[in-house]
Formats: C-alpha cells, sequence, structure tokens
C-alpha cells in the first residue's frame, strides 16, 4: 500500500513514502523523462528505515540494485535518461569495483545505453588516515539511456561559452587572438603550397573571416602546410580526414561552435555540508542535479529520485521548473524533502497518476 504524501497539479514535487521497488511497479511503461539517484552505498551506513545496502554480499547488493534499475528502464520514456551515482566500498582491503559492476550488468543485462561515466571530482575528500592506500576523491555518475540516438538532450543549455572574435581597425582577430592578417601572411610564405593551393587558401580565409564577422563563427584556426609545426609527410593512404585535407589542400580550418563547447565529464563540486548533514548522511550537491535536468529533462518533463532521500533532486527540479517524483521509505527525510519544496507548492493529497 503506498502512503501518498503529497502532491499537486503544478510543478510542486511529488514525493511517496514506501519502498522503491513496490512503488516503481505502481508507475505506467514509458512515462518517466529522467531519472536521477544515488542509492545507499554497500555497507557504508544504515539510513532510517534500513532498506538497500546493508546485505551480506556486495551480490546481493547489485542483484538488489539490479531489479530497481530494471523497473526504471521499464518507466523511462525512449527520450529519456537516467543518471546513477554509486560509491564504492572497500572488504577486506580489497576495492569491491561495484559501481562499474552495476554498470557493466546493466549494459550486458539490461540493454542501457553508456553514454558517460561523469567523474564527480569532490575537490575535497575526507582526510584518510591509510598508510598503504590513496584517498578517494571522485566518485562515478553513469549516464544511461534506452535509445543510441533520439534521447532528449539540450547540449546547449551546458555549453562552456567561448570569448568571441572581434573586429579591430578592420581587421577579424580570433578569440583566441589570431588575426586574419597573420594567417594571410603564413599562406605568402608557406614554401609547401602550390600556386592553386595558395590561392585557395586566401579564399578560404577571407570566407571564414566573413563567417566570423557575420557572427556565424566565434572562432577558428587555420592550419597551413609548410607554416604550422604540425604538418603531416609522407604517402600513406591511411591518413585521418584533417590530415588528408592538409595533403591534398594545403591547408584546413578547425570550427569553433558559437555556442561554445561541451563540458567534459569530470565535474568539480563540493560535496553538500551544511542542509541536512546532521539529519541524513549523504544529501546531493544541488550543482550534481542541476546539469543532468537542464540537459536531459524536457521543460513539461517528469524526473524522479528513487532514493531521494531529502529530496535534493525534487528541489532543483522544482526550481527549473520540472515536475518531480521522489520515493524514500523513511517518512523523516520525506518530511525534509517536503520543507525544502514547500515554496514550490501546497501540501495536498493527491495522487502518484494523476500526477503523471
Ligand atoms: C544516499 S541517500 C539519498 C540522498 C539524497 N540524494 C539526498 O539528496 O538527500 C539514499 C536514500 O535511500 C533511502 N532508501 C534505502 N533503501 C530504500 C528503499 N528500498 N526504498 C526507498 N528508499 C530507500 C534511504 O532512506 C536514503 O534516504
Amino acid at each position: 500500500m503506498i502512503d501518498y504524501l503529497r502532491s499537486d497539479e503544478l510543478v510542486s514535487p511529488c514525493f511517496v513514502l514506501g519502498d522503491s521497488l513496490n512503488v516503481l511497479a505502481c508507475l505506467p511503461d514509458n512515462s518517466i523523462d529522467c531519472v536521477i539517484t544515488s542509492p545507499p552505498y554497500y555497507m557504508k551506513r544504515q539510513y532510517l528505515g534500513g532498506g538497500i545496502g546493508l546485505e551480506s554480499t556486495y551480490q546481493e547488493y547489485i542483484d538488489n540494485l539490479l531489479k530497481i534499475t530494471k523497473e526504471i528502464y521499464r518507466i523511462l520514456k525512449p527520450t529519456g535518461s537516467f543518471w546513477l551515482n554509486v560509491g564504492d566500498s572497500y572488504k577486506n582491503k580489497q576495492l569491491l569495483n561495484i559501481p562499474y559492476r552495476i554498470a557493466i550488468r546493466m549494459q550486458d543485462e539490461q540493454r542501457w545505453i553508456l553514454r558517460n561515466t561523469v567523474v564527480w571530482d569532490k575537490m575535497k575528500g575526507s582526510m584518510s588516515n591509510s598508510k598503504d592506500s590513496m584517498g578517494s576523491e571522485y566518485e562515478p555518475m553513469f549516464h544511461f539511456v534506452k535509445s543510441k540516438s533520439g534521447y532528449y538532450y539540450d547540449a546547449n543549455s551546458v555549453r562552456k561559452k567561448p570569448r568571441s572574435a572581434q573586429v579591430k581597425n578592420g581587421a577579424v582577430v580570433s578569440a583566441t587572438g589570431v588575426s586574419g592578417v597573420r594567417y594571410k601572411r603564413k599562406i605568402e610564405l608557406s614554401t609547401e603550397l602550390t600556386e592553386e593551393q595558395r590561392e585557395n587558401a586566401y579564399k578560404a580565409l577571407e570566407e571564414t573571416l566573413e563567417r566570423i564577422k557575420r557572427g556565424e563563427l566565434s572562432d577558428f584556426r587555420m592550419v597551413i602546410k609548410g607554416a604550422n609545426q604540425r604538418v603531416t609527410n609522407g604517402n600513406t593512404t591511411n591518413l585521418s580526414g584533417r590530415a588528408k585535407e592538409l595533403q591534398e589542400k594545403g591547408f584546413y580550418f578547425l570550427f569553433y561552435n558559437p555556442n561554445g563547447s561541451m563540458i567534459s565529464d569530470v565535474w568539480q563540486i563540493v560535496p553538500e555540508d551544511t542542509q541536512g548533514r546532521k539529519l541524513h548522511f549523504a544529501p546531493f550537491p544541488e550543482d550534481l542535479v542541476k546539469t543532468p535536468i537542464i540537459l536531459t529533462c524536457p521543460q513539461n518533463g517528469i524526473v524522479l529520485d528513487p532514493f531521494v532521500g531529502t529530496g535534493t533532486t525534487s528541489y532543483v527540479a522544482a526550481q527549473l521548473g520540472r515536475k518531480s517524483i521522489g520515493i524514500d521509505m523513511a517518512r523523516e527525510y520525506l518530511e525534509i524533502a517536503e520543507d525544502r519544496c514547500l515554496e514550490y507548492g501546497s501540501l495536498n493529497n493527491g495522487n502518484l497518476e494523476s500526477y503523471i
């Protein structure tokens, strides 16, 4: 029997008290856009209400988590994403490799497609007293999808904004400080270009500078045969696309996306120190949840956290205007979660079916 704690028709989160596996079983197929969660780690700590993580072997722990990930696969839309953060554990001095064992079984047994393993660099690990191993300061966060293509992914929402090229005294200067004048000089001085290649290089450079002036490109680099250090010689037929272009045309361009470059898979985020620490052992830092939501949950989508604890996923989802469902087996944690989210809606006794 599910105890519906709270929901309403707006973006205010829906919290459900219960065992994750049972609650997930009540959700329809293909109904959720984005799942973000961090289950209890193996043999780390006892949460109020027990639950997953206290199994006598790590194999049992992984089996139990795999039952949850299987349900998540069923309820996730084909366009959906699943972000899983799990930490590792030692037993008899052996680092068990638990996150990767879980990820590999999800790939091999449940058809999940792993798109990234994000390294969450915590920047300040707990002080290690070990004399025979290093302190650990990172945890993996896996990004899984169900379909090879067509999953929702708003890359532009998280790109690192580039510095733009500028026009100075009528000349274009790229964001990295290279001017068209300098490239023209390089083309002129190259000893390896044929006359035809030189003419084509001037023309291509002019076209690129025009595109920069029109704002279609933020920056570029031009690699010119005989003018740059990285020149490929030899007659091999196995040249990469760019090396081939350099050999055949005498130059190539590297264009930078005007929307910026994609963020990397190393995220430096300090763990949450203040919020809820007294009442809960391991709250998510808000930034760890923010990027997955804006990147992989559409504005009208639903985010789900099956181990929601103090409700960080729901809280950030509400801030970003997304609906969310948070499940936890400890009423005390859900009460904290509710308090955090109060500003996003009033308490009422809605139900899960109408929320979706
Ligand atoms: C690592 S904490 C999640 C913390 C959360 N990310 C936050 O920001 O507060 C894991 C949570 O899973 C809950 N839990 C453990 N086993 C569960 C189960 N079988 N069903 C539902 N919740 C469970 C625990 O009560 C705990 O709050």
